[in-house]
C-alpha cells in the first residue's frame, strides 16, 4: 500500500508488501526492500538503499547516500546527515551546488534502532543489533550489540537482538534474559555464543 499523497520518484524501487504512508518522500533511483514500512512524512533520499523488514518512523529524514540493511529500526524524527561541514555559499559567497560537497552517509547494520530524534553524524557505521538512545547524537562507529546514549552518544550497555539489555554473569560473559542466549566480551567487541 502506497499513499495517494506520496512522492515517489518514478525511478525508486520499492518492494513487494512494503507500505509507504502520507507525505513520505523517496527520491530517484532509492531501493526499498520487502515489507517495509515507512512512516508519514518520511524522507528517503536519491540513491539510498534500505533493506527489508525495515521500520521507518513518521518524519525521519534519512538523507543519501546511507544504507540501511535488513531489519533495522529508525523512530519518529531520526536525522541520518550526509554533510560533515555544511555550507550555504562558498567563501565568495555562491550558492553551493551539488559539485561543491562531497556527501557522506550513514550505514546502519542488519537488526539495528535507532531511537526517536537521535542524530546520526555522518560518516558513522551503526554495528549489528544495536540500539541508539531517544534522543542520542551519534558521532562515532557504534560496535554490533552496544546501546549508546546521549550527547555525544557514549555506551552505556549491551543488547541482544530481543532489544532487552544483556545482564553480565559472574564468569564475565553477557546473556539476554529474555532468551538465555549468551555473548562473549573481548576488546570491546562481543560476538554471540554458538
Ligand atoms: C536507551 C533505553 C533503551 C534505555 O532503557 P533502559 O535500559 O530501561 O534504561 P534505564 O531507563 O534503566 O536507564 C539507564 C540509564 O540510561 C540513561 N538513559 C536512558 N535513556 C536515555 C536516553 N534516551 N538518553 C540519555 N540517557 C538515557 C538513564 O538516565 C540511566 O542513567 P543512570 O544509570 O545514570 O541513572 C531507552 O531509554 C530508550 O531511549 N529507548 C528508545 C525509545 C525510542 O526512541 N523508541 C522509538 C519508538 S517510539
Amino acid at each position: 500500500m502506497i499513499a495517494a499523497d506520496a512522492l515517489i520518484a518514478p525511478t525508486a524501487q520499492v518492494g513487494e508488501r512494503t507500505r509507504i504512508w502520507g507525505l513520505a518522500q523517496v527520491r530517484e533511483q532509492a531501493v526499498i526492500g520487502e515489507d517495509c514500512v515507512i512512516g508519514r512524512g518520511a524522507y528517503i533520499g536519491a540513491g539510498v538503499t534500505v533493506g527489508d523488514k525495515v521500520k521507518i518512523q513518521n518524519d525521519a529524514l534519512v538523507y543519501e547516500p546511507a544504507v540501511i540493511a535488513d531489519g533495522v529500526f529508525i523512530g519518529p524524527a531520526v536525522i541520518l546527515t550526509n554533510d560533515h561541514n555544511p555550507r550555504a555559499v562558498t567563501p565568495d559567497g555562491e550558492l553551493k551546488s551539488a559539485t561543491d560537497w562531497t556527501p557522506v552517509g550513514v550505514a546502519i547494520l542488519k537488526g539495528a534502532s535507532v531511537g526517536a530524534r537521535a542524530v546520526c553524524v555522518a560518516p558513522v557505521t551503526i554495528g549489528r543489533w544495536a540500539m541508539v538512545a531517544a534522543g542520542a547524537v551519534v558521532i562515532r562507529d557504534v560496535p554490533d550489540f552496544a546501546l549508546v546514549a546521549g550527547v555525544p552518544a557514549r555506551q552505556i550497555g549491551w543488547v541482544g537482538p530481543t532489544g532487552h539489555r544483556l545482564v553480565e554473569l559472574e564468569d564475565g560473559s553477557w546473556e539476554c534474559p529474555v532468551t538465555a542466549v549468551r555473548f562473549e566480551e573481548d576488546a570491546g567487541t562481543l560476538r554471540e555464543l554458538t
